[in-house]
Order: C-alpha cells, then structure tokens, then sequence
C-alpha cells in the first residue's frame, strides 16, 4: 500500500471528524460579536509596542468541560477540572508582559479572585488600550471558539501562544442524536451512544494557526505512563511542549516535555504562597522568546 495514500486517508478521515463534530454542535448565537472582540483586542495589543514590536498573546484555555445528553439539557457528563491551573497561569502570563485571552467554563476559577469561583470579573471588562485581557466563556465545548479565536492569532504568527490547559472531555453525543427532551426515569437500562471528540490538536497546528507556540498538557492518574504518554502527544501532535501533571501532585510539581528536554518544575515550597505556575510561565515564557527569534532568522 501506497504510504503517501494512509496519510491522505488519515488527514479526510479527521477533516470529516471535525467538520461532522462542528456540524453536529448547536449554533453559537453571538458569533460575530466575539469575532468583533478579538479582532480589536489583538489589534491593540499588536500597536502597543515594547521595542516597536507587538506584545506576545497567549490564548488559555481552562476549566473541564461537558457532554449534554438531552437537547434541553437536564444532564450531562462532567469533568473535575476546577479551572485553577488556566486562571493561576494567565495571572504569570499576564505578569511576564503577555496579553491574554482567557477561554474558560463558566463558572470555574477566574484570574486575581481564585478564592471566589462565581465571581463574574472579567465579563465587567471592554476592550480599550491598555487592557491586556479578554475573557471569553464557553458552555459545553471550547474548540469552537478555539478555532474561532485561532483566525485572529494566525495573522500574529510565531508572537501566539496557545496553552491548552483545559480538560476536554473526549465523548459526546451529537446534537442531531439527542432526545430533546428530559430522558424519563424508570427500570430500563439507559443506552446512550457517546462518539469521540477529534483531537484537534493537530488541525490547530496543521491548519488553524500553523506559526503559533503551542503547550498541550497531559493528565494522568498513574505516574508510570505520565512521561510516555506526554512524549507520544507532543510527537503525534507536533506541539512545542507538552506539561505532563499528576492528578495528585498537579499543584505541587508538572514536568515540561520537548523534544529534547524533560525539566522538573516544582513549587517553591519555602514560600507559602508560591504557585507552581510561577516558575512554569517563565520558562514556557523564555522558550517561546528564542522560537520567536529562531524563526525572525528562518525568514
Ligand atoms: O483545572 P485544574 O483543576 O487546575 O486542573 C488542571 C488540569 C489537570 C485539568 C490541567 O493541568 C491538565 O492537565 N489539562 C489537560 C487534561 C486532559 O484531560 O488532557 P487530555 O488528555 O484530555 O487532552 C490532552 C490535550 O489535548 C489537552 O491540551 C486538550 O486541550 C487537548 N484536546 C483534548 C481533547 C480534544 N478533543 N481535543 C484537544 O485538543
């Protein structure tokens, strides 16, 4: 068999994946508004110069997300995510000179009030000069607006990040296969068919913003597999870093994975109020500085 054919056959077979996952989700309603949003947001924070170029801007996305299982949602499958890693690390990004747009679920941690999960802050928020986040919330599934948000951050090449610290859930059940209404209650088995989530992962640094600095992360619950697990995405989906994190440990210490590095961060523990994010922002910070100056000298 012809290799070159596998990989075009793989390549249709995710392209139908996606397109069927974007169809099959209910329409965004307020989608030009939020084209509107970014667009300015990335404008001003591309003028607002140090050295006369744009500020570096990081997309963060945070919080677990859902699976409804009726149209009218009574139910769905959750997701443990707090949010707390996205709203700690867009508070070091946004330290460290970026500007930020916060994806996040409702109703999860928020950045500089991570005290107070509800605290609707950054909705009281417009953009004009000087402001250097945005915040933008999802219901169910953040890779639409993920892919809404890549259009604006392709035009800034190599100066996006993407730091995909959100818990994606990886089934669903497809809207045109949903009752509509509350499943009844009674003594049948309930027989839901849950259809995996693509990855997209890869069509984000394929397509959707192929210059872009991209971390994915990686959680599991056995720290046997962690560090293999992490090599494995950060090969098959090309990205820049992948944080490899503990479910027990992940506020205490994450490794960073490349492609030849394997780096150790951990919290200060002498400092009570030290976030492991902390020493986290600044080395993703500085790695994603020299890709920036790697790829002015590959022009
Ligand atoms: O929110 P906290 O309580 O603070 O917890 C933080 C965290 C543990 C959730 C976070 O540090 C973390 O590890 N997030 C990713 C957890 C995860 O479930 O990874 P995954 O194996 O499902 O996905 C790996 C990567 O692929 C993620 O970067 C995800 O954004 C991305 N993904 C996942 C599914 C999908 N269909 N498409 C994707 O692009």
């Amino acid at each position: 068999m012809d290799a070159s054919n596998g990989s075009q056959d793989t390549e249709q077979t995710l392209d139908s994946q996606v397109k069927a996952f974007f169809d099959s989700a209910p329409p965004l309603q307020n989608r030009n508004d939020i084209t509107q949003k970014l667009n300015h947001f990335i404008q001003l924070n591309s003028l607002s110069s140090e050295n006369g170029i744009g500020k570096r801007i990081v997309c963060v996305t945070s919080g677990g997300t859902t699976a409804p299982l009726e149209q009218r949602c009574v139910r769905y499958v959750d997701n443990f995510s707090s949010g707390h890693r996205g709203a700690t690390s867009t508070e070091y990004f946004l330290k460290a000179g970026y500007a930020v747009i916060f994806l996040y679920r409702r109703g999860s941690f928020q950045p500089f009030c991570r005290s107070l999960p509800d605290d609707p802050l950054l909705e009281c928020f417009e953009a004009t000069e000087g402001l250097n986040i945005q915040g933008l919330w999802f219901l169910l599934h953040p890779l639409l607006m993920l892919q809404i948000i890549s259009k604006p951050m392709k035009d800034i090449g190599p100066r996006a990040m993407f730091y995909l610290a959100a818990a994606v859930s990886d089934f669903y059940v497809p809207w045109k296969d949903m009752v509509e209404h509350k499943i009844q209650s009674g003594s049948h088995i309930l027989d839901v068919k849950l259809v995996p989530v693509p990855k997209m992962l890869s069509v984000l640094r394929k397509d959707w913003a192929p210059l872009a600095f991209c971390i994915s992360f990686k959680l599991e619950t056995d720290s046997n597999i962690l560090l293999n697990k992490a090599r494995g995405a950060l090969e098959k989906y090309n990205m820049h870093a992948v944080v490899a994190n503990e479910l027990s440990t992940r506020k205490e210490q994450v490794v960073v994975v490349t492609i030849d590095d394997k780096i150790t961060v951990q919290r200060d523990k002498s400092k009570a109020d030290d976030d492991v994010e902390n020493p986290l922002i600044k080395l993703l910070s500085q790695r994603h500085s020299a890709y920036i100056e790697d790829s002015k000298r590959m022009r």
